[in-house]
């Protein structure tokens, strides 16, 4: 953060509907979360979640992948779309580009994910039917700082879901989106606040290694 007093500052990352991000906005309405969202990025132009960040006064960019011949290149320009409005955290929610070691690297510790599995169960796509076809009694999603092997960064938080005897994909991802709600927020407002810290590979909160991820009660 820029100062003592200064407000932390996040760019928040999107591909999609953004509900996570509706989330982060109601959250930073509700005086529950603590952050000035400075911007919304979103490699496609129809992703619902720039419509989110306009109605809401929040300052929108898109920087489209396709437009972009290679990943470092695509990787390079977001990372200077994200550093013009200089924010101390960046939160991917929802974004479905796979970053590269060198953008990783640039924002390590200041980097969060939610991924849909209670991870190391799942990375990677499909998480709610591999969940299903294993057939696990229990799903959620995981809050996780970002690091160069993919889905596999420090994990911080946890949710968990029950899976129902009549679930398909769609009813369980809907249930992990709740929760996703309520975790996202919170591990990003302990981040904000300097409570949360990546050191030596391991997210440590309130001065304790989190062996563990936190597992959220309800
Ligand atoms: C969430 O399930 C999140 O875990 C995953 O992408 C989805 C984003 O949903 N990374 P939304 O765009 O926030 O509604």
């Amino acid at each position: 953060m820029t100062g003592a007093s200064a407000r932390c500052r996040a760019a928040i990352l999107i591909s999609g509907g953004g509900t996570n991000l509706q989330a982060f906005i109601d959250a930073v309405r509700g005086g529950t979360l603590d952050l000035d969202i400075a911007v919304v990025i979103s490699n496609r132009a129809d992703a619902y979640g720039l419509t989110r960040a306009s109605q809401a006064g929040i300052e929108t960019v898109c920087i489209p992948h396709k437009d972009f011949d290679s990943r470092d290149a695509f990787d390079a320009a977001l990372a200077e779309g994200i550093d013009a409005y200089a924010p101390d955290i960046v939160i991917l929610a929802g974004f479905m580009r796979i970053l590269t070691a060198r953008f990783v690297r640039r924002y390590q510790g200041r980097l969060l994910n939610i991924h849909p599995s209670l991870l190391p169960l799942y990375p990677g796509l499909d998480t709610h039917r591999r969940a299903l076809e294993a057939g696990d009694r229990w799903h959620g999603s995981t809050v996780h700082f970002v690091t160069e092997e993919l889905d596999g960064g420090p994990r911080i938080i946890q949710g968990r879901v029950p899976v129902r005897p009549d679930d398909d994909a769609d009813s369980l991802a809907a249930r992990v989106l709740e929760v996703e709600h309520r975790i996202y927020p919170l591990a990003a407002g302990w981040l904000a606040a300097g409570r949360l810290v990546l050191c030596d590979g391991k997210a440590v909160l309130d001065g304790r290694e989190l062996s563990e991820p936190y597992q959220y009660g309800g």
